[in-house]
């Protein structure tokens, strides 16, 4: 029999048998994803995974099969339903963090600094950064832009905080862009790209994500960069790869980004199982008395003869659905 552990609370049930875990293609670490690892990965041509998580769970889900896990502030878009990222606070983010510090155990967890929690000055940016190691527990933290954002990456980095940069489509400046569209497709906006990405190497920073880039351009920069690139919709030509924890398992189903593959339809499986439970509640098939706690004879009987009791029950007429109900003191 499959035995809950010792410490679990009185009436934990085991959990339903799991499915056998693919094999994963992860390297075995004993220890902590570090920055320092990254670099060696991209010498030798080992794909960075990253993926996103929000919560507790998602990231002891995750946390086996990736290096790196990043707290999106996309939690505004795919957990609390905002249009874009721009509305997300730091207080948000804080809690999501923590909770995502305290489920990953392996993976270095990098902290999105949300709109305006940088870019008044870099004295304010290392302030919020240091509250997402110091509060939260995550190891790095990522903000958005090029050359404009060199002296902020600067500032966290010289105070010991590992920063990663992020360019090409930076949603907090979707206004800015008229939308979510493709950057860097002309020779000058792809030059600035790789001039950004330049500057957020030369200020420290530890890895450059790149969002909706064409691949020719993203494999370039990649080449000129000795930090990992990580790409999402910038192709295979990355050292890495970062996908929405949503996306790839169909749990926001508002619309399908074209940079996403869907690994399974989790939105799908979810609806059928909650209407599952539902008709079993309503049809009583749950629950049974596997799920309920029974209560000792001698005590049963003592109750029902309570004066409380019996009143609850109408005078000794017991209750045909509730026949145990004590009377509220
Ligand atoms: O917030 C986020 O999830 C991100 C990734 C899409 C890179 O910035």
């Amino acid at each position: 029999m499959h035995t809950p552990p010792t410490n679990a609370p009185e009436g934990t049930s085991p959990t339903a048998p799991r499915p056998a875990t693919p094999p994963s293609t992860a390297p075995r670490r004993d220890r902590r994803v570090a920055v320092t690892d990254l670099r060696s990965m991209k010498k030798r041509g080992e794909a960075i995974v990253m993926i996103t998580a929000y919560d507790y769970p998602s990231a002891r889900l995750v946390d086996e099969a990736v290096d790196l896990i990043l707290v999106g502030d996309t939690l505004g878009m795919v957990v609390l339903g905002y249009e874009t990222t721009v509305p997300v606070t730091m207080d948000e983010m804080l809690h999501h963090v923590k909770a995502v510090a305290r489920g990953a155990k392996r993976s270095l967890v990098v902290a999105d600094m949300p709109f305006m929690s940088y870019q008044t000055s870099p004295e304010e940016a290392l302030r919020n950064a240091g509250r997402f190691l110091k509060e939260a527990g995550a190891q790095a933290v990522k903000l958005e832009g090029g050359v404009d954002m060199a002296d902020t990456v600067r500032t966290i980095t010289a105070a010991g905080i590992p920063v990663m940069g992020h360019i090409g489509l930076t949603p907090q400046s979707v206004h800015q862009f008229g939308g979510w569209k493709v950057q860097g497709k002309t020779a000058q906006t792809a030059i600035k790209l790789m001039h950004d990405a330049l500057a957020l190497e030369r200020a420290g920073a530890f890895a450059v994500v790149l969002e909706l880039v064409p691949a020719p351009l993203a494999a370039l920069i990649g080449k000129r960069l000795r930090v990992p690139t990580i790409g999402i919709g910038a192709g295979a030509g990355c050292d890495g790869q970062v996908q929405v924890y949503h996306d790839i398992l169909g749990l926001f189903e508002d619309f399908v980004p074209k940079h996403t593959r869907r690994y399974m339809h989790a939105g799908d499986a979810i609806r059928s199982a909650i209407g599952e439970y539902a008709s079993d509640v309503r049809e009583g098939r749950f629950p049974t008395d596997e799920q309920s706690f029974c209560m000792d004879e001698h005590a049963l009987a003592e109750l029902l003869t309570t004066d409380d009791t019996r009143a609850a029950n109408g005078n000794g007429k017991q209750h045909a659905s509730h026949p145990t109900i004590p009377a509220l003191p």
